[in-house]
Order: structure tokens, then C-alpha cells, then sequence
């Protein structure tokens, strides 16, 4: 039976919190080594993901392939159900998609090889909610009602989606403090928070999303410079802060946008912890697809 991490919606708390253990234990240097075939299709850029992917299946003895929709036959009209058959024949067992594409459900209706998200349309980016979420348990941050706030172009934030999702899953709510272009539709399990002093006061943690341009309709209604006055994190919106206040970010980091220079440099600014969960929560999610936890 294929198994899918394409998000959480199936998946229990008991589950969700093994994925997160998981990626806290794992030693990378001692994997147990399987012959499985991965296929790596991403269809957008990425240079953490495509990595990790690749080096968690090295890890685990797994042997990776890679194509892209514009090399492969879907230009010629191919639909979903042969592209995954055909694979299927060739004896990959791991599909790892990113896309911009929204179809996620037809994805999930596959039977043949298990799927992962490795960043999918607007909706979800699960590998990157478990790493997330260790981070966060790394600092003793999921002890809170809101463990987290996150600030930026959440609208269209797949590290949003999966973040909250999870987090849900686990009891939690999650803040949001961001301009009103960029707030979400559904505020589902969301506390919309309206100044800093509302997020020091309602949680220790916030994730920066990226202003993400290449998804907005409209670059000429982005007022930047206003974005940059009311929510990027400078030194001054540091120093307000108590000290086990971290700050999180799943990159690609736009040094002037959601956060000056100078902050960049704090030791609040926790990425590299984040970074170190990287290749782990890929081997989880090989693992768990494998039904192996
Ligand atoms: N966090 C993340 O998804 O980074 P990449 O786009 O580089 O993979």
C-alpha cells in the first residue's frame, strides 16, 4: 500500500509526534540502508530540499533519480495516472514532488508509489513543518497554547499551511502578525495578532515568511517599504524581546525585507537549528512512506 506525506490531514498526533521524534533522534551517520528507487521532481527552484532529499536517500542507501516537467512527457499531454504508472514499472517506490501546481487530491488518490511534498503549490510543505516543529521542541517552545506566530506573506505560505496543520493536529493554535494583503483566507486554529507587543505577550517564537514575489498577482500594490516599517525584525524589535525569544526562518532569507542585517546575526535568529533538522526530517519522511515508523 503506497503511503503519502503530502500533509497531516490523515495522520493522528500520535503519528505526527513520532515524525517529530524521529527527526530529533535520528543519527545520520547510522542508517539502516534500503535499496529503494526515489524519483526527485521538482518543478521550481529550491536549495534546501532537493538537497536534503537527496542526501537523506544517500544516508539511507536509497538510490535518487531526478526529472522535471519540462523534460518529461507531460508537456506532450500526459496525464497523472500514466506518469505514475510508468515510474511505478521502473521500480521507484518514492515519488518527492515540488510543484506549483495545486492538484494535491489527485496526488493523494494515487495507489501505485508512495508521494512525498517536498513543497506543493501554496498548500503544503510537511518535511519543513516537522523540522519546524523539532526546532521548536529543541527550545521548549511547544509548552504554550501558541507556540508560534508567524509573520510575513502567510496568504500564500505553504510553510504556513503545514506549520499550522501540524500544529493543530498537536492541540496547538498559531499566531499571525502580518499586513492585512497578506493575511489568510481560512483563520482556522489562527490568533490573528495586531502589534509586536501582542506577539511578545501571546509567544516566545515567530517564523519569518519571505515576501514571495513570484506569487503575487500584483507587484506594483506592494508597498514595501511600509512592510519593512511594521514587520521586519530589526535590532530594536530584538532588544523589546525576553531572552529565550527565538526567531525562525525556513529560507530563502531576504536580508532587508523581513529582517535587517543586523538581526540577521542575532543569536535569537535560530535558522542553522533549523538547517540541522534538515536531512533528518527527509529520512523520516522516507521512513515513514516506507511504513518503517
Ligand atoms: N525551505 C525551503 O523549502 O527551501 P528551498 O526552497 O531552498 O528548498
Amino acid at each position: 500500500m503506497a503511503k503519502h506525506l503530502l500533509d497531516f490531514q490523515d495522520l493522528s498526533k500520535k503519528e505526527i509526534e513520532k515524525l517529530i521524534e524521529s527527526t530529533q533522534k535520528i543519527d545520520i551517520n547510522s542508517m539502516k540502508q534500503t535499496s529503494s528507487l526515489s524519483l526527485l521532481k521538482f518543478d521550481e527552484p529550491s536549495t534546501r530540499t532537493r538537497l536534503a532529499f537527496s542526501v537523506a536517500a544517500h544516508k539511507l542507501g536509497m538510490k535518487t533519480f531526478e526529472s522535471n516537467d519540462a523534460i518529461s512527457s507531460k508537456i506532450k499531454g500526459e496525464e497523472l495516472e500514466h506518469e505514475i504508472e510508468t515510474y511505478k514499472s521502473m521500480g521507484i517506490s518514492t515519488l518527492v514532488i515540488r510543484t506549483k501546481d495545486e492538484n494535491i487530491h489527485e496526488y493523494k488518490e494515487c495507489k501505485d508509489i508512495s508521494i512525498i511534498s517536498a513543497g506543493f503549490g501554496t498548500l503544503s510543505h510537511p518535511t519543513q513543518a516537522i523540522l519546524d516543529a523539532a526546532t521548536l521542541n529543541k527550545f521548549n517552545k511547544l509548552k504554550s497554547k501558541i507556540p508560534i506566530t508567524y509573520i510575513g506573506d502567510v496568504r500564500r505560505s505553504r510553510v504556513f499551511e503545514s506549520g499550522r496543520e501540524l500544529l493543530s493536529k498537536l492541540g496547538y493554535k498559531v499566531g499571525v502578525f502580518t499586513h492585512e494583503d497578506f493575511l489568510p483566507e481560512d483563520i482556522s486554529n489562527v490568533e490573528i495578532l495586531n502589534s509586536w507587543d501582542e506577539v511578545f505577550d501571546a509567544c516566545s517564537a515567530i517564523e519569518l515568511l519571505r515576501v514571495q514575489k513570484e506569487r503575487v498577482d500584483n507587484l506594483d500594490d506592494l508597498d514595501i517599504d511600509n512592510y519593512i516599517n511594521n514587520f521586519q525584525v530589526n535590532e530594536s524589535i530584538l532588544n523589546k524581546t525576553r531572552k529565550e525569544f527565538i526567531v525562525m526562518h525556513p529560507m530563502t532569507i531576504n536580508v532587508g525585507i523581513e529582517i535587517s542585517e543586523e538581526a540577521a546575526k542575532n543569536e535569537k535568529f535560530k535558522y542553522r537549528d533549523q538547517l540541522a533538522y534538515g536531512i533528518s526530517s527527509r529520512i523520516t519522511s522516507y521512513l515513514y512512506s516506507m511504513e518503517q515508523i
